[in-house]
């Protein structure tokens, strides 16, 4: 039995730190592990420009703790307006690692996403030719599809067609929920990869909807069933170069996630790293997990792993990790798996 694992300190590919006495709030739950995370711009108005990411990434540093050298990695909101020049000019100059593409209206504050693809493939393909990655919201939006269809239509109807005109194009598909979401990352060259949150890992749809609702597990992709979960579990352990660690860690208040129209986003900063290690022993992958977390996601990037280790140990009383991080616009509830968790970072 191994009780303790050193790793090379993760990444987080896929993050939300939201803005003001949120951010400076929850912020020191993504610094005390992660080295790096790719930093979402779905605020409210969106990042847009070079001058709105660089603004906000001063604005994140000074929200992380004094001895943190967390680096935020900034992206570019997608619109239906944006300039290829732009974009290509905010790489060149280092501002930003990625662009976002959230279809209009798929989720939190994404009513200023693209409308139609074609609005957007001048901008798709100056970063196809200069080697600028795509990370993508892969749902679609249409009212007459299913909620949980919804990934495997984007795949289908938006995803395939995009990557056969530009194959080019480095793509991920953000947080997959699906067998399907696996199935086309696997047919794919190696610049498609997908990220993975923890929490689809942990649950499925039984998990949100039987005995209750329960509104902290009421994230988008909505979880699936069963037998997707699986899937994404298995290509998270397997150490594919394709899978990596994208939290999505997504706070809302309680009073915005407890109400009769609840936001969507599941709070996992604060105990990712030892949920990991959770799911990872009960695959019996833990030799993997440092692919997941921390060797695949700067490959894709093309960076280079972080050179600090963190430690995991599993002790025999649980890991008692708050239950809610206070912000000064209330409290957000930390990911709950439902079960006590043995593993904790250490160092
Ligand atoms: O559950 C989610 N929450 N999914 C998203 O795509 C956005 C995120 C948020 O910003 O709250
Ligand atoms: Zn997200």
């Amino acid at each position: 039995m191994n009780n303790s694992i050193t790793i090379i300190r993760p990444d987080d590919w896929h993050l939300h730190l939201r803005d003001g006495v949120m951010m400076k709030a929850i912020t020191p739950e993504s610094t005390r592990h992660f080295n790096r995370a790719i930093i979402m711009p779905n605020l409210v108005p969106p990042v847009v420009t070079a001058a709105d990411a660089l603004a906000y990434r001063t604005r994140i540093l000074s929200a992380c703790p004094q001895d943190s050298n967390f680096t935020p990695l900034m992206t570019l909101y997608l619109t239906d307006k944006t300039d290829p020049d732009d974009v290509a000019a905010a790489f060149a100059n280092g501002i930003i690692n990625a662009v976002k593409y959230y279809p209009a209206g798929a989720t939190t504050n994404s009513d200023s996403g693209v409308t139609d693809i074609k609005n957007v493939m001048p901008v798709l393909e100056k970063m196809a030719q200069i080697g600028l990655p795509l990370c993508i919201h892969g749902e679609v939006t249409d009212p007459n599809i299913d909620i949980f269809d919804r990934e495997a239509v984007f795949i289908e109807t938006i995803l395939d067609p995009l990557r056969r005109a530009l194959p080019e194009l480095k793509t991920t598909s953000e947080h997959i929920t699906t067998k399907d979401g696996v199935d086309y990352v696997k047919s794919q060259s190696k610049n498609h990869c997908a990220t993975i949150t923890t929490h689809h890992l942990m649950i499925n749809r039984n998990h949100l909807l039987v005995g209750g609702i329960k509104p902290h597990y009421y994230c988008l992709p909505i979880a699936k069933r069963e037998e997707h979960r699986l899937a994404v579990r298995a290509a998270a352990t397997s150490g594919d170069v394709r899978f990596f660690l994208g939290t999505d860690s997504a706070p809302h208040t309680d009073p915005n996630k407890e109400t009769g129209c609840g936001c969507a986003g599941c709070f996992t900063a604060t105990n990712t790293m030892a949920l990991l290690a959770h799911v990872f022993e009960e695959d019996d992958a833990l030799n993997k997990l440092e692919k997941f977390t921390s060797i695949n996601g700067p490959k894709h990037y093309g960076l280079l792993p972080n050179t600090e280790t963190i430690t995991l140990k599993k002790s025999s009383a649980p890991f008692l990790y708050p239950k809610k991080i206070e912000t000064a616009e209330g409290p957000v509830t930390v990911f709950n798996p439902g079960h006590d968790i043995y593993w904790q970072v250490i160092e």
